[in-house]
């Protein structure tokens, strides 16, 4: 959904009064958190959608990645999953066997297993996961904790959303995705573990509302601003070409309406193409976290031995806005 509909949605819900409830509705993160005992607490997210690339099996593989994700950018270790999934009724069974292997094999890749799940018929194919994981209480990694002075990284490149919509509409070759599925069906849990020893203040996964959507949750949640450097940004191959022939999702034409309304300032150096790609809604993203100033070499460091490239893309700063250079 739209961050702004959303957002103005989920402020006409009834306020969450249990105090075991550590993260609700309220701060727009990654996932719910709810303590069980002084040292455990669940991590809870739900996440499914419609295909995005041609191979049913890559299919569920992505979309089980992508709700994994939210676990690991709280902080937490999955346990288990339940499958959430919808099929056309003349579907092959075959076809949707290949979606739920791919995504049961990625569960397994993450340590954990499918345990269940829930079926319905729906002309247009959905899968996804609802993932439990745990959290020792006080080491839960909000969004909306960033200090003024933090580093900004980034463990994935950016245009997904450009691309998958580039190869819907036939624009490239199923070869030209190569690097781009490579890119989403890959766990952040590499990405999280090697946050271990660093003073990470704050962290999610850039997914639907693209980098600057997510982001500017970040700050806001911060009551800080920040400041982006888009030359740092890592991109996939031919998004900005694409960008620049205005091929994007009506998402990310959104999102980046969305910044623009919400303050957002580009230096004029920054092009046109580049502020849509910013803008771009992901799938399966990279991790954003932010981290303190002196420990951002060393999450660098730690992410490569894990075969992650962490991007330094931008400071956190005490003046509130998103200024992209
Ligand atoms: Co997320
Ligand atoms: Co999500």
């Amino acid at each position: 959904m739209d961050a702004s509909v959303l957002a103005q949605v989920l402020r006409e819900l009834p306020p969450i009064d249990d105090p075991n409830v550590l993260v609700g509705t309220s701060t727009a993160d990654d996932a719910g958190v709810y303590k069980l005992r002084d040292d455990l607490a669940l991590v809870q997210t739900v996440d499914f959608f419609t295909p995005i690339v041609d191979d049913p099996y890559t299919f569920g593989a992505i979309a089980a990645a992508n709700a994994l994700s939210d676990v690991y950018a709280m902080g937490g270790r999955p346990i288990n999953a339940l499958a959430i999934a919808a099929f056309p009724e003349d579907m092959d069974p075959r076809t949707i066997g290949a979606v739920l292997r791919g995504g049961a094999d990625k569960a397994r890749e993450a340590g954990i297993n499918i345990i269940g799940g829930h079926t319905i018929k729906d002309d247009e194919p959905k899968y996804g996961l609802s993932v439990t994981g745990v959290i020792h209480p006080d080491r839960v990694l909000r969004n909306s904790t960033a200090v003024p002075g933090d580093v900004l990284l980034l463990t994935k490149p950016i245009g997904t959303g450009i691309l998958t919509t580039a190869r819907r509409s036939d624009r490239i070759g199923e070869e030209a995705m190569a690097e781009a599925i490579a890119s989403m069906i890959a766990l952040n849990r590499a990405a999280a573990e090697a946050l271990d020893g660093c003073a990470v203040h704050a962290a999610t996964d850039v997914t639907g509302f693209g980098l600057l959507g997510h982001l500017r949750e970040m700050v806001a949640g911060a009551n800080a601003g920040a400041e982006i450097l888009a030359a740092q940004v890592p991109l996939l191959h031919g998004a900005l070409e694409l960008a620049s022939l205005g091929v994007a999702p009506g998402g990310s034409k959104m999102n980046l309406a969305n910044a623009l309304a919400d303050g957002v300032t580009f230096d004029d150096a920054v092009e046109e193409a580049m502020r849509l790609l910013l803008a771009d809604a992901q799938t399966s993203g990279g991790l954003l976290v932010a981290i303190a100033a002196d420990d951002a070499e060393r999450y660098q460091t730690q992410a490569a031995a894990r075969g992650v490239r962490a991007a330094a893309i931008g400071t956190i700063v005490a003046r509130p806005g998103l200024r992209v250079r």
